[in-house]
């Protein structure tokens, strides 16, 4: 299998940048190497998939426990601090069990349905305090966008969780939600060097693991916090829909739910705030597409307010925005996988058992030959009647069993923001403003601030 060296590869990663590019370095290793290449780091060999039907090769023989990685710090830190691992890190049966629980308060259409009154409340505070930031600003514009959405998403997984507010959309945001959010960031930022070096380098270089573990510390702290009160008031009610009830009362020891709240609340800040960035960005630059998706919007709500999830079925522009920006901008650029049981059959390869495949996501998602002028935001992809795209070409939240267990709630969340905030404003790009690029930081994150001008309409 062709692939760069060793040496090549290190360099690559860790002198140009490349753990930032590392979703640029899917398109560069494709048109290199083809859509199957190795690459080795240290003692770590992985087969890098950059198409969509060989990615579809790899999910249809995952099993029924698949495991993403087992290279992952991630579980390192929680072996050793005692912690319980949450659905993102859990493996075999324990995974399974947390994952049919959690999949039915999650995953359910009914079951996500069920949060939609505490979301709307959530995206009411959005809007207020987007109007305040900006009648701040003599052009009207809100600096940073990213950053209000991360509050935004904390404060509505918060609310999935808990059923209570924290208060981060308000004028005086506390402090504890900020330091949270700050801890998030510095965890994802940290990562992937904390998983590309050897652990007896840790001794070596204490800095990344020492700064990656108190972030994780920190956001351990905060979940246990608010679990804690919640599962006393669980013992004292029988109402209540928040998903911690819900675990309290199905026994779920004290210490797993810890584990999944931290995990549930991590995985709701910055995949809302990315999703909202980006597709206000585009929106912006494509006044045609905001305006016809605001007819939309207008046409389903009438005066009212809402949506409701009714009133949502009969937006489908607005859905395919939602998946447009999720194919340019993937939260998640590459994925992993691990099949530990068997060698699998890969276009002309076989693959040893237990290699590390990775999934390369943000590839696939702009490959010409499935999405033309594949660079260019065009929702009318997803509209036409034309036969489908690739199933496994744009794939956001990954698929099967092991895909994002709070897809729905996240739909919910950007459907509901976005409806609402276009109901309102109308987005315009910041005068003079540059392009954003994307940048990896584990996740695809905009690389420089996104300021954008919110006019009344
Ligand atoms: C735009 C928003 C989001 C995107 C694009 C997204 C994407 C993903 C992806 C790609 C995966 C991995 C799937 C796989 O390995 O096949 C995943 C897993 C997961 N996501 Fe999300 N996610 C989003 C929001 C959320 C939210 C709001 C929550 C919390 C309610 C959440 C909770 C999780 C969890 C717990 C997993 C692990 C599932 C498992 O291993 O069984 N995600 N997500």
């Amino acid at each position: 299998m062709p692939g760069p060296s060793p040496a090549a590869f290190a360099y690559q990663l860790l002198c140009r940048g490349g753990l930032r590019r590392l979703h640029q370095l899917q398109l560069e290793g494709r048109a290199r190497y083809g859509p199957l290449w190795k690459a080795s780091f240290g003692p770590v060999l992985t087969v890098h998939v950059a198409d969509a039907g060989l990615v579809e090769q790899v999910l249809r023989q995952e099993g029924p426990c698949p495991v993403r990685s087992h290279l992952s710090s991630w579980k390192d830190y929680r072996a050793w601090r005692g912690h319980a691992c949450g659905l993102l890190t859990a493996e075999g049966e324990e995974w399974q069990r947390m994952r049919s629980l959690l999949g039915r308060h999650l995953l359910r259409p009914r079951a996500a349905e069920a949060y939609a009154g505490a979301l709307e409340a959530v995206v009411a505070d959005l809007l207020r305090r987007l109007q305040r930031q900006r009648d701040r600003h003599p052009q009207q514009l809100v600096p940073d966008v990213a950053t209000e959405f991360y509050k935004f998403g904390l404060e509505g997984i918060s609310s999935v969780l808990f059923g209570s507010r924290l208060g981060c959309l308000e004028p005086e945001v506390p402090q504890d939600t900020e330091t949270f959010i700050r801890a998030v960031n510095t965890m994802f930022g940290t990562t992937l060097l904390t998983m590309a070096m050897p652990r007896f380098l840790h001794r070596l270089f204490p800095k990344p693991w020492r700064t990656f573990c108190d972030a994780w510390d920190y956001m351990f702290a905060f979940a246990k916090d608010h679990v804690d009160r919640r599962v006393a008031e669980a013992a004292e009610r029988l109402d209540g829909t928040c998903l911690t009830y819900h675990l309290a009362r199905e026994k779920v020891p004290v210490k797993v739910i810890y584990g999944n709240v931290t995990e549930l609340l991590l995985a709701g800040v910055d995949t809302i705030s990315s999703t909202l960035s980006w597709s206000l960005y585009e929106l912006s630059r494509h006044p045609d597409v905001q305006a016809a998706l605001h007819r939309e919007v207008s046409a389903a709500l009438g005066d009212g307010r809402g949506p409701s999830a009714a009133q949502l079925a009969r937006m489908p522009l607005l859905k395919a925005v939602v998946k447009e920006t999720l194919r340019l901008y993937p939260v998640i650029p590459g994925n992993a996988r691990v099949i530990s049981d068997r060698d699998i059959l890969l276009g002309d390869y076989l693959i040893p058992r237990k290699t590390l495949i990775t999934l390369c996501h943000y590839a696939t998602s702009r490959d010409a030959r499935l999405f033309p002028a594949p660079d260019a935001f065009r929702p009318e992809r997803w509209l036409s009647r034309q036969p489908g795209h690739h199933p496994f070409a744009s794939l956001p939240f990954g698929v099967g069993k092991r895909s994002c267990v709070g897809r729905r709630v996240a739909e919910l969340e950007i459907h509901l923001a976005l409806a609402q905030i276009l109901q309102r404003f109308e987005v315009k790009p910041e005068p003079g403003g540059r392009p954003v690029r994307p940048m990896t930081r584990t996740l695809l994150v905009p690389e420089t601030d996104i300021n954008l001008r919110f006019l009344s309409r």
